[in-house]
């Protein structure tokens, strides 16, 4: 069963996780993060900024791989993954920026580009911490409901819920690209620990099926369930559809003190 933490507000939840990947950081100079886009993950980012501006740590070693991207904006679009990790994660963390891969989105390499990006990220020794939030469909990345459990990084087709809970960052939903080139459910699971972070009553439904309900290619985000570390960091609204709620502020409660997350 997933660590499933429920903290009081989003930033708690970001220094929380910005702690474990400092921890990991100061272990391993050369740490690999897989990195999630999308309004969830902003709050470790932040925390994480903070942390390293309060107590310098050389992050210059660390790599990166993010989910997903949009395929078919216009090169250089501000809402690309491709700008938004820049914006919101390299330039405010002073990573490097070569050492940080988004999947390409450029339309002439993307018949390779999945097995290319799966070859990157085995050349870097597969990641050690992947970032994750879950989508309203319960995809994590952009696997939408239906995704194979052994798929690895291709184009996928955005579902319209998905579009519809993306188009609060363009100027017009339809604007809101329709494909996507993501990480499979199968490379999600080989990074040897995910973190995924949700926040909010829209999230409860899709959070409540990846910790609790069946393991179904139908929700992709209980694809979780097969992995062997992961921890689940939520506010109370997005934990409201736990049933073993109880419990896993019991134990979050009784934790030894030399466990990490
Ligand atoms: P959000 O998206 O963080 O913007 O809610 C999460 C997701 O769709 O995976």
């Amino acid at each position: 069963m997933a660590e499933v933490i429920v903290v009081e507000h989003e930033q708690a939840a970001g220094e929380l996780v910005a702690e474990s990947i400092r921890a990991l950081i100061e272990a391993k100079r050369d740490a690999v993060l897989g990195l999630a886009t999308g309004s969830t993950p902003l709050t470790v980012y932040q925390a994480l900024g903070r942390s390293l501006s309060a107590r310098p740590l050389d992050v210059g070693m660390v790599r990166g791989f993010s989910l997903d991207e949009y395929v078919g904006l216009p090169a250089g679009h501000p809402e690309s993954y491709r700008a938004v990790i820049d914006r919101e994660v390299v330039a405010p963390l002073g990573l490097t920026p070569s050492n940080i891969r988004v999947p390409s989105n450029d339309l002439a390499a993307l018949p390779a580009a999945g097995t290319e990006y799966e070859q990157a990220i085995i050349d870097a020794g597969g990641v050690d911490l992947q970032l994750l939030g879950i989508g309203r469909t319960g995809h994590l990345g952009f696997n939408e409901p239906g995704s194979s459990f052994a798929s690895l990084t291709r184009v996928k087709t955005l579902t319209p819920q998905t579009r519809a809970d993306n188009a609060r960052f363009f100027a017009s939903p339809d604007e809101v690209p329709i494909h996507c080139i993501t990480q499979g459910i199968g490379t999600i699971l080989r990074a040897r620990h995910l973190v995924l972070l949700a926040f909010g009553a829209g999230k409860a439904a899709a959070l409540a099926a990846a910790v609790e309900g069946p393991v179904t290619s139908s929700q992709p985000g209980s694809a979780i369930q097969l992995h062997p570390h992961v921890t689940v960091v939520v506010d109370e609204a997005a934990a409201g559809l736990l049933a073993n709620l109880d419990y896993f502020r019991y134990a979050w409660a009784n934790k030894p003190a030399w466990q990490g997350i």
